[in-house]
């Protein structure tokens, strides 16, 4: 049966049973795609002279077109002013990072003044643990999810023998229950149940890189703050993927990079959020730098330092301007769109993904197995190809379709709303045929 789809469909959350995995469909759920312009909105690489399939925004997302002018723009005022740049640039450096704040915010749903874009990732989780980590003898350990990604496991291990602690007794691993690739959300919340009185912080992932798993970050941090902890989450693979409330969820802390669904390239600068209840805390341990001291006073260069009551508190170095113009770029393009109206897209897209992949299985011997889960996930779908393995993932490169590898054994596609197209994943699905 032919079904057609019309703009009313596409703005609405397509259900499975109306797909169909053929080449003109997909074309025509591209036509009805809202969002279609925004594709031309970035570079696209090229293999033989076509657009690559590209499924890796989750680990380095494509180059808007405006990110070059963006970057012009300060390189040339900085040649223009020197200096003196920092006051008479188009966007004056000195305050270059406000700029970011408020569209940043919008994307993780946080208030202005709980978001600041400042240094990288891992640097942002240390320095919010250096706050928000506050072992007792009592309560001292840290609750993660086994298999995050290495920094975050070296990050919690460093931090926890920083105090002394022994990092075997301190860290507390959710696993996957035995056969299973995901966690079962119960086992979080019993283990917390179980640590109460030991437990100082909860640190997850709000989506697992691995298995494309999205925990329930409200559920999370109602949980650890009933038993007295506090909650951070790394949102690398979450920010401008999933739809964030961290303001109303009552999150204590976060970081995410920018280098991933938010565009800003390789290294780019990374974002924080502070929840505004700790702003103005008066005993919180913190390592200081003259960017988180109070605006009015700073250049007087006074010895006492004097915290600003905002997430900027934990800023310490001058803004990277470089890098956050190309930061800037992006999040021109997530402020013209709306979270909203890509969240529905990926939820489409990523529908669609594994609908095409269901399809490809029935004559494959059911070779693909999706191990993200159907109601928790974002817009990445891990698959493990049982019985190919590598060799499939190279050839899905050599021939255009780019999806990435995680040792030991998944293939990760990301179909980003921004800039995929139904019909790239049709080109995934048609190639994967043709090489199983
Ligand atoms: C979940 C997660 N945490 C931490 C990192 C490390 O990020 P950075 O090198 O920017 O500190 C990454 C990088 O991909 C990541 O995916």
């Amino acid at each position: 049966m032919r079904i057609t789809v019309n703009l009313v469909m596409i703005n609405q959350t397509i259900t499975q049973k109306v797909f169909e995995n053929t080449e003109a469909f997909a074309k025509q759920l591209d036509n009805a795609d809202d969002l279609k312009s925004y594709r031309n909105r970035f570079f696209i690489p090229q293999n033989n002279g076509n657009d690559v399939v590209y499924f890796t925004g989750n680990s380095l997302g494509l180059q808007p077109k405006t990110t070059k002018s963006y970057i012009e723009q300060e390189l040339n005022d900085w040649a223009t002013f020197g200096v003196e740049g920092h006051f008479l640039a188009k966007n004056p450096w000195l305050s270059y990072h406000e700029l970011l704040t408020e569209k940043m915010a919008n994307i993780v749903g946080a208030l202005p003044s709980e978001t600041i874009m400042m240094n990288q990732l891992t640097v942002n989780l240390h320095l919010l643990m250096v706050s928000f980590y506050r072992p007792t003898k009592q309560r001292y350990k840290i609750l993660c999810e086994a298999k995050a990604f290495p920094s975050d496991q070296y990050a919690l291990q460093s931090q926890v023998q920083f105090h002394g602690f022994n990092v075997d007794d301190a860290i507390i691993e959710i696993m996957p229950r035995k056969g299973e690739y995901v966690i079962n959300d119960e086992d979080i919340y019993t283990a917390i149940e179980k640590h109460k009185d030991e437990l100082a912080l909860i640190m997850i992932g709000g989506v697992n890189y691995f298995t494309g798993q999205v925990f329930d970050m409200k559920a999370i941090t109602e949980a650890g703050h009933k038993v007295g902890a506090i909650v951070g989450f790394d949102l690398a693979h979450a920010a401008g993927n999933l739809q964030l409330e961290l303001h109303n969820w009552n999150v204590d802390f976060a970081a995410w990079c920018s280098y991933k669904y938010l565009n800003a390239g390789p290294g780019s600068v990374a974002g924080a959020f502070v929840h505004e209840k700790h702003h103005k805390s008066t005993n919180l341990p913190m390592f200081a730098g003259w960017w988180g001291h109070n605006k009015q006073t700073r250049f007087l260069m006074h010895k006492t330092f004097e915290p600003i009551e905002s997430a900027e508190r934990w800023q310490l170095s001058n803004a990277p301007v470089l890098s956050m113009a190309a930061c800037q770029a992006s999040l021109d393009i997530f402020a013209e769109v709306g979270m909203k109206k890509l969240i529905l897209k990926s939820k489409n897209l990523t529908a669609f993904l594994e609908f095409v992949i269901e399809q490809i299985n029935i004559n494959k011997n059911n070779c693909l197995q999706i191990i993200t889960p159907k109601q928790n996930r974002g817009c990445q779908i891990s698959i493990v190809a049982n019985g190919y393995g590598k060799p499939l993932y190279n050839k899905l490169i050599e021939n255009g379709v780019i999806p990435d590898w995680r040792e030991p054994n998944v293939i990760r596609c990301a179909p980003v709303p921004l800039y995929n197209s139904f019909f790239d994943v049709y080109r995934l699905g048609k190639l994967l045929d043709e090489l199983l």
